[in-house]
């Protein structure tokens, strides 16, 4: 018997839940029909970055450059030029429309804006440009020592519904796990407006270049161990807020798709196993989600869906343990 692969996320129909995540790979149209080839069933286009529009100083860009060297294990092919990593909103709109008319798969476009005007007229050009959804990039270190908790998702939640009232896409929000109360803050981006979370962003993380003794930034492709924080937050919020749950970090074999499906992931996203692997990493996820759910006698990604999330499992407490005891004090070193 066939397992049933389908899934609809953001009110899109698809056949199966493995979708690649905004990254280079997505802002190239010979790279998406590529991924279109090896079965992606819809696409996160790279972030339109606000900063881009407005040609001023382009620190992702900067970051996306530098890091580009750490791909070793890129195949050559599939690493596409940062110099031509979206170049503004008539380029974006390009993508959108080849994306639509050549790869024939559902678009959702990504915006990472600054200001509140900007984030709201962008979100605007875009839902008017035939995209099938948006996706909030939020993406924002809170360093100011005197800016509350409070205030900052006050900030984040304000965003979400001017936008939200702005367009009548669906909308995504994609955000970083710091909160203080990721529970909390997951729901009111619901009520503020979001049809799904994306979880989570990766903040790039500056290092010191002990050479020339000035801070770089520094993009590194993600690790499988990078999943586990999203597993935990997936598992303890499916079922319990309204939005659907995107994973996203550290998806890069089967069984990781499989986790986070049984989490309660609606789709898993990837970007730096198809990086590092190519389109085919797609093919081999999908495969290998059909083959699992198959040998475990499941007949769709419905069913199988959130059967390990909290409020699934015997032991509802073992995703909310920090500092499990016996775990930590019995931790043997290795030499
Ligand atoms: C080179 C590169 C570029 C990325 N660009 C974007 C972007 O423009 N917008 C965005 O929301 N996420 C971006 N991401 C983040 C990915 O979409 C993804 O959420 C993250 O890499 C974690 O997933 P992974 O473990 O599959 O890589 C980028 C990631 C990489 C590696």
């Amino acid at each position: 018997m066939t397992v049933d692969l389908s899934t609809t996320y953001l009110g899109m129909r698809l056949p199966h839940p493995i979708l690649p995540s905004a990254s280079p790979l997505t802002g190239d149209i010979d790279h998406v029909l590529a991924l279109v080839e090896a079965g992606a069933p819809a696409v996160v286009l790279p972030s339109l970055f606000e900063e881009q529009i407005d040609h001023d100083a382009m620190a992702v860009h900067q970051g996306l450059e530098l890091g580009a060297g750490a791909f070793g294990e890129a195949p050559s092919g599939y690493l596409p030029l940062l110099d031509d990593y979206n170049t503004g909103p008539g380029h974006y709109l390009d993508l959108v429309r080849r994306v639509k008319n050549e790869a024939r798969i559902p678009v959702i476009a990504s915006l990472n804006g600054v200001s509140s005007g900007g984030w709201t007229r962008y979100s605007k050009v875009l839902a008017e440009n035939g995209i099938d959804a948006l996706e909030l990039n939020i993406y924002r270190v809170a360093a100011g020592v005197e800016e509350t908790p409070s205030e900052v998702e006050a900030d984040y939640l304000h965003l979400v519904e001017t936008v939200r009232a702005a367009i009548d896409v669906p909308l995504a929000v994609k955000v970083g796990p710091y909160f203080s109360a990721m529970g909390s803050f997951a729901r009111r981006l619901g009520e503020a407006g979001a049809d799904a979370l994306v979880l989570f962003n990766r903040f790039y993380q500056p290092d010191i270049d002990l050479a020339t003794l000035s801070v770089i930034p520094n993009l590194e492709l993600s690790s499988r161990y990078e999943l586990r924080l999203v597993l935990r937050w997936i598992a303890i919020l499916h079922g319990r807020i309204e939005p659907e749950l995107a994973a996203t970090s550290g998806i890069h074999e089967p069984e990781d798709a499989v986790k986070a499906l049984l989490a309660g992931a609606t789709v898993m996203m990837m970007a730096s196993a198809l990086l590092r692997r190519g389109p085919q990493q797609l093919t081999w996820v999908r495969d290998g989600l059909e083959r699992w759910l198959t040998e475990n006698d499941y007949v769709s990604v419905a069913q199988a869906r959130g059967s390990l999330s909290q409020a699934s499992v015997g032991d509802p407490s073992a995703f909310e343990r920090a500092n499990y005891m016996r775990t930590l004090t019995s931790y043997a070193p290795s030499w």
